[in-house]
């Protein structure tokens, strides 16, 4: 039977940095089957690691309950396949799943896009993770290839649209 998610204590939200990047690393310990976080996060919010075809602008949020990071997000500009924004690292930790967290992290990101003009939008989806290929398509994302999924307006999520 699936679990009904219970109450989880108020959720803030702010844009992150690098010095957030340990907390960020660090709430993934509970949850061997996600593995450690990209070691490479630190450089990238830094603007020093690049992913293929990503461009300078980017940007990256958290999750907080009190001082500790529940999830995250980041998204940056890109031309990876012809489209103009990618979302990146998108994670929330175990015990705050199914309760929106990550739905507000990726309309936070979908509305740092639109602040930078950018509609059309990529992500990467683990296939492996039990979560991910339903949560793109729950906010109306659609394939792309076996791995990449796509909005053509970002503005869908804004929109209120989950589909
Ligand atoms: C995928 C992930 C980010 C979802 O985070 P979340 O905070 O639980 O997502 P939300 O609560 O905002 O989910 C919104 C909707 O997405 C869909 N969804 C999310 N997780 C799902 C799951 N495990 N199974 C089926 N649908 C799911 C549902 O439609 C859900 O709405 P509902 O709870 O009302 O049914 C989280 O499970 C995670 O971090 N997983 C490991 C890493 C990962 O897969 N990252 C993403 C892509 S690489």
């Amino acid at each position: 039977m699936p679990q009904t998610p219970g109450p989880i204590p108020t959720v803030r939200y702010r844009e992150a940095t690098s010095a957030d990047v340990p907390a960020m690393a660090g709430c993934r310990a509970a949850d061997p089957q996600s593995g450690p976080a990209d070691p490479r996060m630190a450089a990238y919010l830094d603007g020093r690691h690049h992913p293929q075809q990503a461009l300078a602008a980017r940007i990256a949020f958290v999750a907080l309950v009190g001082d500790a990071v529940a999830g995250y997000i980041a998204g940056h500009a890109t031309t990876r396949y012809g489209y103009a924004g990618e979302v990146q690292y998108l994670y929330v930790a175990p015990a705050y799943r199914r309760h929106g967290v990550a739905g507000h992290l990726l309309r936070l990101v979908a509305h740092w896009f639109q602040t930078q003009g950018i509609r059309r939008v990529c992500v990467n989806a683990d296939v492996e993770s039990a979560g991910a290929v339903a949560f793109y398509t729950a906010h109306g994302a659609s394939p792309l290839n076996q791995y990449w999924y796509r909005w053509d307006d970002i503005g869908v999520i804004l929109a209120g649209k989950r589909g």
